[in-house]
């Protein structure tokens, strides 16, 4: 089972209207939500692939309880910490054309016992669980330390852990040493203050990441060739060019793509092409982190993968 941990999740809802503008009011043509949130988003994706996963997080107030009945429809597994703070809801204006706009409310600041309530947890989850993802943003101070403490818990059961985030929160869980690290290259450049534009910067961001004890480092840059390695081997893909619709999730399809891949006990290089699909696919579509087997494995095949040699 892979157990997947959001810690900022959100009520997403998308309200179609006809054409967005300042100052007026507008009667929406219809509304659709859905449970979002980073590690939730693995979790659909690999459910949708046939591998067992359970989420967790924190959820609170009306909005968190709107978000756990919407994951039951989906028939999801999960497991949440329920919060004194609301969470949040993120509006996204979509037009006719396919413009949209979106607005995120603030994150829920989690009490301290509800981030201790969450590391038992993760805890309990981590002893029946292969995998654990620690997906996306951390809501604030008081929550940074869980995906390091999640990745220690990982080690400590024996198992992997995927660490996908930005910022402390990132910074803290690289500590912990976990098997697979995927931020986006910009969230690498915010994290380390740097910033990435010859082959080798990224190349050298990659093995960074290695060194600080990763098994597996992924960078990825959007419809973008991306980078990524292991141990002394490097690749750049190239994702299979896509009209993109709603990337958001991409990465988090990416990241189930690959744990898939393992799943099915492939080569890494294997798993980069279809994780590389898996997020073009995801892009395509409005609906996020739900495509099917075949679909990825369409893309597949349009991948380009090419070993990066490094210059001592
Ligand atoms: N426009 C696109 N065209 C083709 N492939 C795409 C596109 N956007 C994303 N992908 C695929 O998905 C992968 C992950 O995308 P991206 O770098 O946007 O992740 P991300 O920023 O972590 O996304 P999120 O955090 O919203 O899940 C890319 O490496 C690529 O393979
Ligand atoms: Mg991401």
């Amino acid at each position: 089972m892979v157990t997947t941990i959001t810690l900022n999740p959100m009520l997403d809802k998308t309200i179609y209207v006809d054409r967005l503008e300042r100052g007026t009011i507008h009667r929406a043509l219809k509304m659709e939500m859905v449970a979002g949130g980073k590690g939730i988003n693995v979790s659909r994706q690999l459910k949708r692939l046939g591998i067992n996963t359970i989420a967790t997080g924190f959820l609170g107030g009306e909005v968190g309880s709107i978000v756990l009945r919407l994951l039951t429809e989906e028939s999801m597994e999960h497991d949440f910490v329920r919060t004194q703070a609301a969470t949040r809801e993120g509006l996204t204006y979509l037009e006719p054309d396919g413009a949209w706009t979106a607005m995120f409310e603030p994150p829920l600041r989690v009490e301290q016992s509800s981030a201790h309530e969450l590391s038992r947890k993760i805890g309990e989850l981590a002893s029946k669980s292969t995998w654990i993802v620690c997906g996306g943003s951390s809501p604030g101070d008081e929550a940074d330390e869980i995906f390091y403490e999640a990745i220690v818990l990982a080690h400590r059961n024996g198992i992997s852990s995927v660490l996908d985030s930005y910022g402390r929160a990132f910074e803290l869980g690289l500590k912990a040493k976990p098997t697979m690290v995927k931020p986006n290259k910009r969230e690498f450049e915010m994290t380390f203050h740097q910033s990435l534009t010859t082959e080798s910067d990224h190349v050298r961001a990659v093995q960074f990441l290695l060194e600080q004890g990763a098994q597996y480092s992924i960078l990825t840059n959007g419809g973008h060739m991306f980078y990524a390695g292991i141990q002394g081997h490097f690749w750049k893909v190239t994702p299979p060019p896509t009209k993109a619709v709603n990337p958001t999730g991409s990465g988090d399809a990416l990241v189930a793509g690959i744990l898939y891949g393992f799943h099915q006990g492939w080569k890494f290089e294997r798993c980069l092409a279809f994780g590389a699909a898996a997020g073009a696919a995801n892009a395509r579509v409005w609906e996020v982190a739900n495509t099917n087997l075949q679909e990825i494995l369409s893309l597949e095949s349009s991948v380009k993968i090419q070993r990066v040699s490094v210059k001592k």
